[in-house]
């Protein structure tokens, strides 16, 4: 009941255009949360709340905190949230990621990377240290096949400069175990080893 819910929610924000994980991408997302069964999970980059929900419609035990600048964008959310009775389990941080990533503190269990794609290098360091060992970090978007259409060339210019560091960075940290999600727009699976 609560699944054909959520889809008719997902479908609604799809035919806004409001943006969420790919189909493909979503399946992966939600057997990732699946698997590892997260208590505290991490988002950067709520939106409507699509993934943020999926992710606790699969994972009983979660309590998400989800950040999101775009104030229509957490309405929506926190609205998508009540219908589907999950608005006990999240806390919306409505402003800026990049002045509130640094300000948490806490281990996650799960991390979901979704928000501005220039600045996964720069929100990494942090994150790391959020995350637990054992858990997971998984970040959306990393081949930026549909970002140039949106952005002038200078910031897709720096986006991508900045992706491909946060990747290489990934690839050669040893803390990280790294597997890559190659459907869609790519996404990176990184569990954190100690
Ligand atoms: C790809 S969308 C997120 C989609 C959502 N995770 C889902 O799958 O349903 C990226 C979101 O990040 C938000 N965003 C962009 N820059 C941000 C920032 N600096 N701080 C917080 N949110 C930001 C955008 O407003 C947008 O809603």
């Amino acid at each position: 009941m609560r699944e054909e819910k959520f889809d008719f929610l997902r479908e609604k924000v799809k035919a806004e255009n409001i943006p969420t994980v790919r189909d493909k991408t979503l399946q992966k997302l939600r057997g990732e949360v699946f698997a590892a069964q997260p208590k505290k999970i991490l988002e950067i980059g709520t939106a409507a709340g699509i993934s943020g929900a999926a992710m606790l419609l699969c994972a009983d035990e979660a309590k998400l905190v989800t950040i999101e600048k775009d104030p229509d964008f957490a309405d929506r959310a926190r609205g998508i949230f009540r219908a589907l009775g999950l608005e006990k389990r999240v806390t919306l941080l409505e402003g800026d990621a990049d002045e509130i990533v640094p300000l948490l503190s806490g281990g996650y269990d799960f991390i979901f990377l979704d928000g501005p794609k220039g600045k996964y290098a720069a929100y990494l360091p942090d994150l790391k240290a959020l995350l637990k060992p054992g858990g997971v970090l998984f970040a959306d978007n990393i081949s930026l096949k549909f970002y140039g259409l949106k952005h002038s060339e200078h910031r897709n210019r720096t986006a991508h400069v900045n992706m491909a560091h946060f990747l290489e960075t990934m690839r050669t940290d040893e803390d990280f175990s790294v597997r890559f999600f190659e459907e869609e727009d790519g996404a990176l699976i990184a569990e954190k080893l100690r």
